[in-house]
């Protein structure tokens, strides 16, 4: 079990604020293996580390992401709205990111937002920073903007895809082959162990999301799951590592 990717939800988010590079680097300290992210596009179109399309709940700035300039989300606290501790924490793009990991062997998971703005041209941009700090072989794209999983997946065939998903999808291994997808990023409570073994058999790997209890955490891993996205990263490490739990 020591093999399951431990992916920090947003970074370390349950102690630092969401993907920021605080999170980013207190995650790695805790022992994830890996990081999911989530990318939104600015104005000028540079990939911007954020989770919902506007900048108001975890931001100083007000407004879509879509409508401001790199510089201008240059200049947001992305740290106060979490913890006093954190005043001055920045948004990062995801140059950052890959500039921060690429050295570390974790795996990027990054996460398309382009269900709600559908931010023409990133799948291309995304491709285009992965390749220029040579992570392909280290970076998981996921969506629920399944399209753009087949669009990615076009354009880098080398480059991991994982559809996100909420709900127990019939059959999902099956329709997971028709977009291309190497990985079920599937919401915890869709999974089944027995599910697990039907997609494995079809090459094709689960890293549910978000758990952050220490029993579901042994559940899928029992169940055989390739990864676990979590809150809390040093939890599923004591787990993997035999520290508790
Ligand atoms: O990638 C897993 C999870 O992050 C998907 O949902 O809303 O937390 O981005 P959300
Ligand atoms: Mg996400």
């Amino acid at each position: 079990m020591t093999k399951v990717i431990n992916f920090a939800h947003r970074g370390s988010s349950a102690i630092c604020p969401e993907n920021t590079m605080a999170a980013f680097h207190k995650a790695l300290e805790q022992g994830a293996t890996g990081i999911e992210t989530d990318v939104q596009m600015s104005r000028d179109g540079r990939l911007v580390l954020i989770h919902d399309e506007m900048l108001n709940r975890t931001t100083s700035g007000k407004g879509l992401v879509k409508d401001h300039s790199w510089s201008e989300i240059g200049q947001l606290d992305a740290g106060s709205w979490f913890h006093e501790d954190f005043q001055g924490e920045k948004v990062p793009s995801l140059e950052q990111l890959l500039d921060f990991t690429r050295d570390k062997g974790t795996i990027v998971n990054i996460e398309l937002k382009n269900g709600v703005v559908l931010y023409p041209g990133l799948e291309e941009r995304v491709i285009e920073c992965v390749r220029q700090y040579g992570m392909e072989e280290r970076v998981i794209i996921s969506s629920f903007n399944h399209y753009a999983l087949v669009k990615c997946k076009a354009l880098a065939p080398e480059i991991s895809t994982g559809i996100l998903y909420m709900e127990g999808l019939y059959e999902v291994w099956d329709y997971a082959q028709t977009v291309g997808a190497d990985a079920l990023h599937a919401f915890k409570y869709a999974v089944l162990p027995e599910w697990v073994e039907q997609a494995r058999s079809k090459g094709l790997v689960y890293h549910p999301f978000t758990v952050n209890d220490a029993k579901e955490m042994m559940h899928l891993m029992q169940a055989g799951v390739a990864g676990i996205i979590t809150d809390f990263p040093d939890v599923l490490h004591g787990l993997l590592h035999g520290e508790g739990g």
